[in-house]
């Protein structure tokens, strides 16, 4: 390389390590600790303050916030894609059969809108979505889980691809395994994240067919009758709200009873009753019903992972003023 050609190479070395540079620590610092602390330095105060005011009222609304952190962050990104309504082009995801049985959206805008009331238009309903999960778990009993933020909001629901991404009650754990792992969470962070299934309910819908015809061979006979006491229909009408909760000991905590009941074949969906027995997760599934603490551990990993799920950051998306619909542009 002659000299003047070394001189433009090493200026355009430079001159290109610094834009990144720039774009990387001053336009973008993409998810960090506490990304409001100057901009609306109050925002996971209120938040925190929303939730428990929110969760003395109604318990159930933190196993919604729960589940939301995985139908929103699971599908691509954790955008707040979830929380979008229908639009006369579009079907949301909330309207779709994987998101049957989500609820309680309306305790999201309350949050939202005691965020707006002291920052307009500055915190994302993604982040609002994903803090709600974080403290949400911990008025479940579970851990606290230091989560950053700094998440836009995306402008579109995504139902068209949404069953790439969500398994199915039945999918078989080679699959679960498979849609977990593209987001970077190994087996022990498959089994703890379903251990959220240690709070809630599920529908008679969504376990007929374990029921009728005939009733499946490998469900613990103890919990036949009571399963069929709750979905005495083999098909369930659908207003009438029929359901079983997913683990009768301690429905409203969030604990490794889940573990120890899928053990014993009283699982409801199939995917958990298969996590108990496949080999690639069963090990890990009697350790995290020995230890709450090694559940815990693995729990907190796989929420951050799932939390960090392609965030939209920067100047990508937007922050919607309302969470269930994205903003009009002008
Ligand atoms: C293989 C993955 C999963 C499948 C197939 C699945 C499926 C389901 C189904 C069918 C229900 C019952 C809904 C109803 O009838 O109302 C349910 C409930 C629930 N799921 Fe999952 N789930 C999975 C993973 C997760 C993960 C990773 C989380 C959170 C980290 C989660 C949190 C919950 C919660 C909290 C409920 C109870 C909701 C309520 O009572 O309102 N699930 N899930
Ligand atoms: C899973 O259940 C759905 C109904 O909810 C059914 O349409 C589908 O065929 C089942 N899939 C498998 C693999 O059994």
């Amino acid at each position: 390389m002659g000299s003047k050609a070394l001189f433009f190479f090493v200026l355009f070395s430079l001159s290109a390590l610094s834009f990144s540079a720039f774009a990387e620590n001053e336009e973008d610092p993409g998810l960090v600790m506490n990304f409001y602390k100057d901009t609306c330095p109050q925002a996971e105060d209120i938040i925190t303050e929303q939730v428990k005011l929110l969760y003395k009222r109604h318990k159930n609304t933190a196993f919604s916030w729960l589940r939301n952190i995985f139908h929103d962050c699971a599908v691509e990104s954790c955008d707040a894609s979830l929380l979008l309504d229908s639009t006369r082009r579009s079907l949301s995801e909330k309207e779709t059969d994987r998101s049957f049985g989500l609820r309680n959206f309306r305790y999201l805008d309350t949050i939202k809108e005691a965020v707006e009331r002291e920052c307009p238009e500055v915190v994302s309903c993604s982040d609002i979505l994903v803090l709600s999960a974080r403290d949400g778990i911990v008025a479940l009993g579970g851990p606290y889980i230091p989560l950053k933020t700094g998440r836009r909001d995306g402008r579109r629901s995504r139902a068209d691809v949404l069953e790439q991404y969500l398994p199915d009650h039945n999918e078989s754990i080679s699959v679960v395994l498979e849609r977990f792992g593209a987001m970077g969470i190994n087996t022990p962070g498959v089994v703890a994240l379903l251990g959220a299934h240690s709070v809630g309910r599920t529908h008679c819908v969504k376990l007929v067919h374990r029921l009728y015809p005939e009733v499946d061979p490998e469900i613990n006979p103890d919990h036949i009758e009571h399963m069929l006491h709750k979905c005495p229909d083999p098909i369930p009408d659908p207003k009438a709200v029929q359901y079983v909760r997913n683990d009768r000991g301690t429905p409203m905590k969030l604990d490794n009873n889940y573990y120890r009941n899928i053990l014993d074949n009283k699982g409801l969906l199939i995917v958990d009753h298969q996590l108990a027995h496949d080999k690639r997760t069963k090990p890990y599934v009697k350790k995290m019903a020995k230890s709450q603490d090694y559940f815990f551990k693995e729990f907190g990993k796989a929420i951050t992972i799932l939390s960090e799920n392609n965030p939209l950051t920067g100047t990508k998306g937007e922050i919607r003023k309302q969470c269930n619909v994205a903003n009009k542009h002008h």
